[in-house]
């Protein structure tokens, strides 16, 4: 337990080991699991829970505040099982009217995380807020940030705001404050890989989340993962850094990059004409990348920064190629929605590869700009003629 601010505690768990989050995240540092108990003079919030797994710590981190039974309320700013998946065995010690505030999708989703229909639930708007004695809690929508659910609680007495996964990192030290950071250097690296893995797929609420915290007035945000971020040590440059990797970047010339790798030569030529087509209709940065010369983190960059786009692979064992699976598997399949693409490839027997990854691209909702191109073993010049057109069809529907 660590105090924040008079009658504001941390009382979450911190997980030092952790090194892969959700399945697709590295997590170098760890992380923790915020969660706040506020008192005031009338009521106590307990504001985000826990990973199921630290119950134990937790229930003791706050026991060393209060009495279990004294928690008036629960704020769930965003449900999510690693802020949420505690509250099940938490329920039963807490008193059986225990009031939970979230939004309406949080109140749909946290029935089904706790299994229990009879939760009292308290959803919440825009505007509404919850007086718990000379501290209040005012509630912030904040959809995306980072599920549907999420809202953010601004305590204005007290010029904090609770933003949950908003402005957090995976990052575990004993030290909850940024001021007493022992590797800021680390932190930095995880902040920016949190935001990447949690926050790419969604700039522009970013960009609104961070305008709404514009809007109050505040010293501190109290994340659910990570340090707490304070005005004039480090709160200015992750706000900041929010902003500059949330700004669409403009560009003079739009740029379609043309992805492929190539066994034989063969579907690099169709490339090659499938970028020469695209740079007949259109002035447009269109570099060509062989997917595996490059660091994927690079191919999945210039893939999600695109304005259009072109795959290639042959076909090995009935199928595309692993790279070509493994750069799909880095789209952002949010902000690549309705994004131009075209499919091409040679192979030899059976020529599967082109036709699933096409499927693979409609079914994450981009926009085939025309039907998959496939050709057997060399392209000849009326197959090259072809991947121009389809290059062509690609820069006509930009
Ligand atoms: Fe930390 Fe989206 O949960």
């Amino acid at each position: 337990m660590k105090q924040i601010k008079e009658g504001i505690f941390e009382v979450g768990a911190l997980n030092p080991a952790l090194r892969v989050f959700d399945i697709v995240m590295t997590t170098d540092y760890g992380t923790s699991y915020n969660s706040y108990l506020v008192k005031g003079s009338a009521k106590t919030a307990l504001i985000d829970v826990c990973h199921k797994s630290f119950f134990d710590v937790y229930r003791e981190n706050i026991r060393e505040v209060c009495d279990l039974k004294s928690i008036d309320c629960i704020v769930l700013n965003h449900n999510e099982p690693d802020h949420t998946g505690a509250l099940a065995q938490l329920l039963p010690e807490l008193r059986e009217d225990v009031a939970i505030y979230t939004s309406q999708a949080g109140s749909i989703y946290i029935k089904a995380i706790t299994n229990r229909a009879d939760l009292n639930l308290h959803v919440v708007k825009e505007g509404d807020s919850l007086d718990l004695g000379g501290k209040t809690l005012r509630f912030i929508p904040a959809p995306f940030l980072h599920w549907p659910d999420s809202i953010f609680t601004y305590l204005p007495e007290e010029r904090v705001v609770f933003t949950c996964d908003f402005l957090g990192a995976h990052y575990a030290e004993p030290y909850l404050f940024d001021t007493n950071m022992a590797y800021p250097e680390k932190y930095r690296k995880a902040f920016l890989g949190y935001y990447q893995a949690i926050f790419g797929p969604f700039k522009k609420y970013v960009l609104a989340g961070l305008e709404k915290l514009g809007k109050l007035d505040f010293d501190m945000v109290l994340p659910s993962h990570g340090p707490v971020l304070t005005r004039g040590c480090m709160l200015e440059e992750a706000m900041e850094k929010y902003r500059e990797w949330s700004t669409p970047v403009r560009r003079e010339r739009r740029r379609v990059p043309v992805f492929y790798t190539s066994a034989y030569g063969n579907t690099r030529r169709l490339a090659q004409a499938v970028a020469k087509g695209i740079l007949s209709k259109v002035d447009a940065e269109v570099p060509l990348f062989d997917i595996i010369d490059h660091p994927m983190a690079e191919m999945h960059r210039e893939l999600n920064e695109s304005d259009a786009f072109a795959v290639g692979t042959p076909t090995i064992n009935r199928d595309a190629v692993p790279p070509v699976w493994e750069l799909l598997a880095g789209m952002d399949a949010i902000g690549c929605q309705k994004r131009p693409c075209a499919v091409f490839g040679s192979y030899g027997w059976s020529g599967e590869g082109v036709p699933n990854v096409a499927a693979r691209l409609s079914s994450l909702k981009c926009a085939l700009a025309a039907d998959p191109l496939r050709v057997t073993f060399v392209p000849a010049p009326e197959d090259l003629k072809k991947a121009e057109e389809l290059g062509a069809a690609l820069a006509e529907s930009l």
